[in-house]
């Protein structure tokens, strides 16, 4: 049993998107031709991932899937390429991680369906051009910014997965409670969805823990009072933050007087990688207006001290404007 919806028309959320990628297919199709490669970026369990499949399936091709950590050598990278189908929808997640060779190869790849291969050393050397068949990448990111420029401008379309609001989410918890044939009434669906941080990977992990709970200590059925138990026994809050977004901004604002602070420095005093820290709980508590960056540090700020029931003092930043600065 899949939660993952396989047509566009499942994909909840996320309209303008949706829309502008039917129309890239339909153009695409009717034309016959691969669709143009397509960059998808944004935090962790929006979407990227079911998108790609999605692509594929709209398309009505096979998808081969990769990620940039998975590729060493740049001769991994050419005998994907060749064993491509046409039209294939080729999708390499975390395509920044990428190392810089076979990034090379993907240049001729994605422009001219070509790829060079050099023949012998030294200065008898010569380069080949092999065709590949016309394929799409679908790349996914968590860090634009991380995406060398050459490879960037090479995408036809790049779309942003942003946090989903809170209807969005709702609809998908009562969708998917239908699909794991859990009763849930309007309520339990509400206290579900404003603890997932607009993000359907954590809305359907809660889903699946309440689900748990309410099957052992209560009736089977979701309600808001179930559900409110079960995940106040996991720790999550009524904004959905953790243990770790908690001491991600009580380091700041007790080891650090509010910050600034740099990631690294946070990640070292609560034991955990600077880079789960920027891809998975930054990009949230930003959006909460709890935590700025900026060009000196993390910095907390008023909303962050109300939420943990601390007094601020004088000195602490507003809240900034939420959006701005999300996938720096
Ligand atoms: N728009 C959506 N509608 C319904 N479910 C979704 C949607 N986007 C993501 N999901 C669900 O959330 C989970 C995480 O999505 P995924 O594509 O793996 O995210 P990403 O690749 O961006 O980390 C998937 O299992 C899928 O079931
Ligand atoms: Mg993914």
């Amino acid at each position: 049993m899949t939660l993952r919806p396989r047509r566009l028309d499942e994909f909840i959320g996320q309209e303008k998107l949706k829309d502008n990628l039917g129309i890239a297919v339909q153009a695409a199709t009717k034309r016959d031709e691969p669709l143009d490669h397509i960059l998808l970026y944004g935090p962790p369990g929006l979407g990227k991932t079911t998108l790609a499949h999605i692509i594929a399936s709209e398309m009505g091709v096979s998808v081969r899937v990769t990620s940039g950590p998975a590729i060493e050598r740049a001769g991994d990278l050419a005998a994907i390429l060749t064993g491509l189908q046409e039209f294939d929808v080729l999708f390499i997640d975390e395509v920044h991680r990428l190392p810089r060779a076979a990034e090379e190869v993907l240049y001729p790849a994605m422009e001219d369906f070509a790829l060079d291969i050099v023949l012998g050393r030294g200065p008898g050397a010569r380069s080949v051009r092999l065709s590949v068949p016309r394929f799409t990448l679908v790349g996914a990111t968590t860090r634009y910014a991380m995406l060398s420029a050459p490879l960037r401008d090479r995408f036809g379309a790049v779309y942003r997965l942003d946090f989903y609001d809170h209807d969005a989410i709702a609809t998908i918890v009562r969708r998917n409670a239908g699909i794991l044939e859990v009763p849930i009434d309007d309520e339990g669906t509400r206290e579900i969805a404003t603890r997932s941080r607009g993000t359907p990977r954590v809305a359907n992990r809660l889903l699946r823990r309440v689900r748990d709970y309410t099957q052992v200590r209560a009736d089977g059925s979701i309600t808001a009072d179930v559900s409110r138990q079960a995940l106040e026994r996991l720790g999550i809050d009524a904004l959905g933050l953790d243990e770790v977004d908690k001491k991600v901004l009580l380091t700041i604002i007790e080891k650090y007087d509010g910050g600034p602070v740099g990631v690294e420095t946070i990640a070292a005093s609560i034991s955990e990688e600077a880079d789960t820290i920027m891809d998975v709980y930054e990009p949230y508590l930003m959006q909460l207006g709890f935590l700025q960056r900026t060009s000196r540090g993390r910095v907390a700020t008023r909303h962050a001290y109300a939420h943990l029931g601390l007094e601020a003092p004088a000195s602490v930043a507003d809240a900034p404007d939420a959006q701005q600065a999300l996938f720096d």
